[in-house]
């Protein structure tokens, strides 16, 4: 497509932005074409896209099966008033449910994971009334940037906006690499905290603990499998609800199509985004058919059931199911860890490497033995890799700031990785020869 923008009419642009990173202190790339895990910015530049822009492009970018749904729904029927139903509503409403775990048989849909969060905390609400205390969070939390789900992670106290954050108490999330105890030990500490701040700390019963069941923005952390279990026993015994926010782990990501089914524990409620939609704005919550539901008004927004999402979402899922991408996510999850693990030796930054699936992260140490954080290093590789045409992420708004994150899209190919860990080889050696 012929550009029909003039190098000035950017730059106004970014001068005129309130927010996005042009706005901010960092060189912003103009991206304007993305296929399978590749990118390319204005100038023509082409970057192996390990981020999926921002773990959303799971099946790849501008999927074309998704794309075409798209549009043709658009065409028909691109908006419609929530009292009405689309056909592709009701039927993302079947399929979805239809992968759900448990008894996770009702949904509700919504364009971003942040509003999915506040739909989920409704439900919370709604179906806890008696339950006044305050959410419970995991320290690095990240749950997203409408007020209310801003205040159940980042930033913590002493921010602007913290005036109108809801009620939330935080407990300590499972890090042995760091604590120094071992993976056993971790979780007894964990899930003491956890009930003493039920116990003693919480000013009245909470309606629910929210997780990511691998915690992505806080430092990439999966945590051991018996945690799940007992964190899933202790809100039993009290009756608060569990539940697992999927944003980043759903739709395939951990080689599951929930990371729910990967540890073997069901929430309550589990929050969904990103992958979803194919590329398109989509989220919601799977809810326990236990649970109530809204009633009319509770939970309405105008463009919330999007048609032209829900369609995109319908294909993606079909694509995903087609072309057995959960079992690709796993063997490329396999080939890139295979990859760093072979290479750590030669490097002494690299502290730690985790997964599962396509959702790695590559924790960043100045001294193997401390663990002292090199967070601007992991900086420094994220900007070098680029130059050389790897996007890499990096954890910046929780925890240490110090984790390189590859969550590329699922169709990545092994070629693609080899290319990623050869930048990845190059950058940290350059770094570290300094
Ligand atoms: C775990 C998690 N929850 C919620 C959100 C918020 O999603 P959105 O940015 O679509 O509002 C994110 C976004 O990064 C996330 O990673």
């Amino acid at each position: 497509m012929p550009a029909d923008y003039t190098a000035e009419d950017l730059a106004a642009g970014r001068a005129a932005l309130l927010s996005g990173w042009s706005a901010g202190t960092e060189p912003s790339l103009v991206i304007t074409r993305t296929s399978g895990a590749l990118a390319w910015d204005a100038d023509g530049r082409e970057y192996i896209d390990c981020t999926s822009m921002a773990w959303s492009n799971n099946l790849g970018g501008s999927r074309p099966e998704v794309v075409e749904a798209a549009f043709a729904q658009a065409r028909e029927l691109s908006h419609l008033r929530s009292n009405f139903d689309s056909v592709p509503l009701l039927r993302l409403a079947a399929a979805m449910t239809r992968t759900a775990p448990g008894d996770l048989k009702r949904i509700g849909f919504t364009l971003h994971g942040s509003l999915a969060v506040e739909m989920a905390m409704k439900l919370a609400l709604l179906n806890r009334p008696a339950s006044t205390g305050p959410f419970l969070a995991l320290t690095d939390a990240y749950h997203g940037r409408s007020l209310a789900s801003m205040g159940l992670g980042w930033p913590h106290t002493n921010h602007a906006f913290d005036r109108v954050f809801p009620a939330v108490l935080r407990v300590p999330q499972p890090y042995a690499y760091r604590s120094g105890r071992s993976a056993d030990a971790e979780v007894d500490y964990c899930v003491g905290e956890l009930r003493d701040a039920i116990a003693r700390r919480a000013s009245g019963l909470p309606p629910a603990f929210l997780m990511e069941p691998v915690q992505g923005n806080g430092s990439q952390l999966d945590f051991p499998e018996r945690y799940y279990r007992e964190v899933r026993q202790v809100c039993d015994e009290h009756g608060i609800l569990l539940i697992f926010d999927e944003v980043q782990t759903g739709f395939g990501r951990t080689g599951r199509m929930w990371a729910a089914e990967h540890y073997g524990v069901t929430p309550d409620l589990l929050v969904f985004g990103k992958g979803v939609g194919g590329g398109f704005p989509l989220a919601g919550v799977l809810a326990s058919s236990a649970m109530d539901g809204f009633q009319p008004g509770d939970d309405a927004l105008t463009f919330g059931e999007f048609p032209v999402s829900l369609a995109a979402g319908l294909a993606a899922l079909e694509v995903l199911e087609r072309d057995n991408l959960l079992q690709a996510c796993t063997e490329m999850g396999k080939y890139a860890t295979d990859g760093l693990l072979a290479m750590a030796p030669r490097h002494p930054l690299i502290g730690d490497i985790r997964g599962p699936g396509l959702l790695i992260g590559i924790e960043l140490v100045r001294d193997q033995r401390t663990r002292e954080p090199a967070a601007a290093e992991a900086a420094e590789a994220e900007r070098r890799a680029r130059d050389l045409g790897v996007i890499l992420g990096t954890t910046r708004y929780a925890g240490l700031g110090n984790v390189l994150k590859i969550k590329p899209p699922f169709t990545i190919t092994t070629a693609q990785i080899d290319r990623v860990l050869d930048v990845l080889d190059q950058v940290l050696s350059s770094i570290e020869d300094r």
